[in-house]
């Protein structure tokens, strides 16, 4: 249940003397010195009990440390990794990690919106950072970066002045993703500063294109910032076909639907069963003046869509949620996927472009182009593959942790068959 929740009032204790210890296996000691930075509760072997659910602790082996972070005795992702050998100056570690992913972005962020901290990638598991200027969202994903809230809202608005030149006008914390049931941690989200009506009611920059997003309630951090690069790659190929028809399905907030109609597209069928990503759909057809007769925003559930849908489009896009919510689903999981773009492959006409996602992290880019292979086998024409992308840059991926890259986005161009 969300609700509303006043700021925490505990300060961390930032000496690291008196972080309790967590001693670990050999095993997962080897992997922390190889760069991964989770430790799983089966990999410890015994710890200081403390009565909070989640606390600042020193991993240690055989009582040396070996790195610190910290731990939820309720998630199976029991430790998590913020910096390696002993137990750091907190407020220290946080501004200095803060500062190194902001140098990595700074000559990225020229007034769009941009991720600013990508968890693990920038070694702050847990956390992200979104900056929709002039408001920034932080959203923690774990009961132990919930400890790090009260520095993080200290230090952020002043470091993305001192590195970007904007002064925040909102920051809002997220503590309300799906994945905080893992954690066994509350649900909230707050409005620390700034305007709530607004922040409801945010415009996003995303190249030319303005795309309205509920900051506060909306889904993710109230946009989907991980496909920027691949809606430039739409937009390159509707300039290609001036007036394309475009059916954009799932499509929450419009954003691929918006870049389509910015470079030319004629008519664009937005498709998503939620209310409120229609209602702000709305709002940013309006920001973008788009002409009524340009956009048919559709309120329906994509695969009752496709099934009665007969029209032919120049592209169809189709940015699914993560259908694989754990390996345990994923054989169920690929027959959906391979269901939803047999189904939207019929809707791309001859020489068509079909624009199709994946962001579930359990399905490796190999064996979702191997679905689409089996799912267009089944239909007609053959299909070029044109594109392949990922996140976007500032959503970076760190090597040893695979599991930081997720989002997959493949072009496949319908070959006629003559
Ligand atoms: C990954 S988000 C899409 C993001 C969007 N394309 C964008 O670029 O902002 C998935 C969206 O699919 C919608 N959705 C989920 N299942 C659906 C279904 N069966 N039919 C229609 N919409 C669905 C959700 O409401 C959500 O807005």
């Amino acid at each position: 249940m969300l609700r509303e929740q006043k700021p925490m009032a505990e300060p961390v204790e930032p000496s690291s003397a008196v972080w309790p210890a967590v001693e670990i296996s050999p095993r997962a000691a080897k992997k922390i010195a190889s760069g991964v930075l989770w430790v799983y509760s089966n990999e410890v072997e015994s710890r200081d009990e403390q009565p909070a659910t989640a606390y600042l602790c020193r991993f240690t082996r055989n009582g040396r440390a070996v790195a610190a972070g910290y731990f939820n005795k309720h998630s199976l992702i029991a430790g998590r990794v913020l910096t390696f050998g002993d137990a750091p100056d907190l407020d220290r570690l946080v501004t200095r990690r803060l500062r190194e992913a902001f140098a990595r972005r700074a000559t990225g962020v020229a007034g769009d919106a941009a991720r600013l901290v990508f968890s693990e990638a920038d070694l702050l598991p847990g956390l992200v950072l979104d900056f929709y200027p002039p408001d920034a969202v932080l959203q923690s994903g774990t009961a132990g970066m919930d400890l790090l809230l009260p520095v993080l809202e200290g230090c952020v608005p002043h470091l993305i002045e001192e590195v970007f030149g904007h002064k925040l006008q909102g920051l809002v914390v997220r503590c309300d993703a799906g994945v905080r049931r893992l954690e066994v941690v509350d649900m909230f989200s707050r409005v620390c500063f700034g305007d709530r009506e607004r922040l409801a009611l945010a415009t996003v920059a995303e190249h030319g294109v303005r795309v309205v997003a509920d900051l506060v309630g909306g889904q993710k951090t109230g946009f989907f910032l991980d496909q920027r690069d691949n809606r430039l790659f739409l937009g390159s190929r509707v300039r290609q076909m001036p007036g394309a028809r475009v059916l954009d399905l799932f499509c929450y907030s419009g954003g691929w639907g918006l870049r389509a109609l910015r470079e030319g597209a004629g008519h664009v069928t937005f498709v998503d069963q939620n209310r409120e990503a229609l209602h702000l759909l709305e709002k940013g057809l309006a920001a973008n003046a788009v002409p009524p007769e340009a956009a048919e925003p559709v309120r329906a559930d994509v695969f009752e869509f496709l099934a009665r849908d007969q029209a032919l489009y120049d592209v169809v896009v189709a940015d699914p949620p993560a259908f694989v919510k754990s390996r345990k689903n994923l054989a169920q999981a690929i027959k959906a996927y391979q269901k939803l773009n047999r189904l939207a492959w019929r809707r791309v006409r001859p020489g068509g472009l079909l624009i199709t996602c994946s962001c579930s992290h359990h399905l490796a880019e190999g064996d979702f182009l191997n679905l689409l292979a089996a799912a267009v086998a089944r239909e007609e024409g053959l299909a070029q593959i044109v594109h392949r992308g990922g996140q976007a840059a500032d959503h970076p991926v760190l090597l040893s942790m695979p599991e930081t890259a997720y989002l997959k986005c493949v072009g496949l161009l319908k070959m006629k068959p003559e």
